[in-house]
């Protein structure tokens, strides 16, 4: 079984249209559809936005449906050049650039209890996912640490900030919390995100303009992963 969770619907209806023999549940308010995906046994879920949001749905997607890996797919804010609109990041680790105990002694961004900053991601999913994106024409991925908040990222200021404290090259406002709970649960994990914007003063502006192709690069990314991973 894997499980995939987008925060928008516009991140994972691609997804969710493609899944055979659709069987919904509820819990906390949260929808998980399981089914069928180009052959494999999959869980999707729209959790919301923000890392609360991504954090009950991941866990409760382990509890429940208890995936051998979870992939979070949608779209993010670019931190470098090398990044475009419609780019794909394909994340070699997260970072929480808001976690901030440092007034206490702790080095930015480490999560406290788990002692953590760089949550690890999945190296064969990821390195599946790159080869996935080569047989995509028009659809450039890259490796890429990704740096997660609660905020949308949209001042050059905040931007530089969270590339000089972590040298992160997208930014958006899940990953990490997936990748906490499955750091907790023993559960792979993969995430890749299309660029939709810079992250800068324009951003908002961007974003509105090229979130439609940025979602769709990053759920035909994703399907394209699924439909390898049942060899179809
Ligand atoms: N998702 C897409 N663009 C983003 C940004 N600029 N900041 C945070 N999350 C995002």
């Amino acid at each position: 079984m894997i499980g995939i969770i987008g925060a928008m619907r516009i991140e994972v209806d691609r997804i969710l249209e493609r899944i055979e023999g659709p069987v919904k549940r509820v819990e906390s308010g949260i929808e998980y559809i399981s089914g069928r995906l180009m052959g494999v046994d999959v869980v999707a879920s729209k959790c919301g936005i923000g890392k609360v949001n991504a954090a009950a749905c991941a866990q409760t997607m382990a509890l429940i449906f208890k995936p051998e890996l979870i992939l979070n797919t949608g779209v993010a804010g670019s931190l470098s050049p090398e990044l475009g609109v419609g780019d794909i990041a394909v994340g070699t680790d997260v970072v929480q650039h808001d976690v901030d105990t440092t007034a206490l002694g702790d080095p930015p961004g480490m999560v406290s209890t788990v002692n953590l900053i760089h949550f690890p991601l999945d190296r064969d999913a990821r390195e599946a996912i790159l080869r996935a994106a080569e047989a995509l024409p028009g659809i450039r991925a890259v490796p890429a640490r990704i740096a997660s908040g609660d905020q949308f990222v949209a001042a050059s200021a905040r931007k530089k900030e969270i590339v000089r404290l972590f040298d992160a090259r997208a930014c958006e406002m899940e990953a990490g919390a997936v990748a906490q709970i499955c750091h907790l649960n023993g559960i792979r994990c993969a995430v890749l995100r299309a660029i939709s914007d810079g992250g800068d003063e324009g951003a908002h502006l961007t974003y509105a303009e090229f979130l439609p192709l940025a979602a769709k690069n990053s759920a035909e990314l994703a399907l394209e992963f699924m439909a390898r991973m049942s060899g179809a």
